[in-house]
């Protein structure tokens, strides 16, 4: 079988964002990956670290997909994928011991990312970790140009998407109870944080 909704992104980013998480993350537990797309990086994931649980989740749209990758390149480590739109008022799963999404915030609208945040604030117990991969702009500046005109192209699709300020993420997390403890600066103007549950 083919790869569906194959990305050559996640084909170049997994390993520099593995290289980073494997030390941060927790050496058990379940790890819950918010907007998992074609499974790629969970799949990757999942593979390299066997001691975690991971659970892929996605908008129903996407699940026959993301299903179809993980059974046929999946481990025995990944459980079925569930459908998650981080606004539902419950989400499918109860416990979490760290949630990871990578370029979802710049695809949701705001009141998305808040629910995301919201509802992770709610799983996660005391030192769990929340991890996000994708550009931010900083004090109101893009890293980039290449990202300026990403962010342009990214509104004229849909006005309400676009590449999200690291403070008001970042205010919006704290007022969750998740403390940002890593800001780490990846290849193509992406950056990696990690907040914890305090
Ligand atoms: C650009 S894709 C990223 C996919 C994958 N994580 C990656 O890095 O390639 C954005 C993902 O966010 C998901 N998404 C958008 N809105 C969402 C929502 N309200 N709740 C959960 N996931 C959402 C989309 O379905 C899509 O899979």
């Amino acid at each position: 079988m083919n790869w569906l909704n194959y990305s050559e992104a996640c084909a170049r980013n997994q390993a520099v964002i593995l290289e980073q998480l494997a030390p941060l993350l927790p050496t058990t537990g379940t790890l819950l990956e918010i907007g998992s797309g074609s499974g790629q990086h969970v799949i990757h994931f999942a593979a390299t670290l066997p001691q975690l649980r991971w659970q892929p989740t996605d908008l129903a749209t996407n699940l026959p997909a993301l299903g179809a990758n993980l059974l046929h390149f999946g481990s025995d480590n990944i459980d079925p994928p569930l459908v998650l739109d981080v606004t539902a008022e419950r989400w499918p799963v109860s416990a979490a011991n760290a949630v990871y999404s990578a370029n979802t915030l710049h695809i949701m609208g705001w009141p998305q990312v808040v629910a995301l945040l919201q509802g992770t604030g709610r799983l996660l117990k005391c030192g769990g970790l929340l991890c996000i991969y994708g550009p931010f702009r900083y004090q109101g500046q893009y890293t980039s140009a290449s990202n300026a005109e990403f962010d342009h192209w990214l509104q004229q699709r849909d006005p309400q998407s676009g590449i999200r300020d690291f403070e008001a993420v970042n205010a919006q997390a704290l007022a969750q109870g998740l403390a940002l403890e890593r800001d780490i600066a990846m290849p193509a103007n992406n950056q990696l944080l990690i907040w914890h549950k305090t």
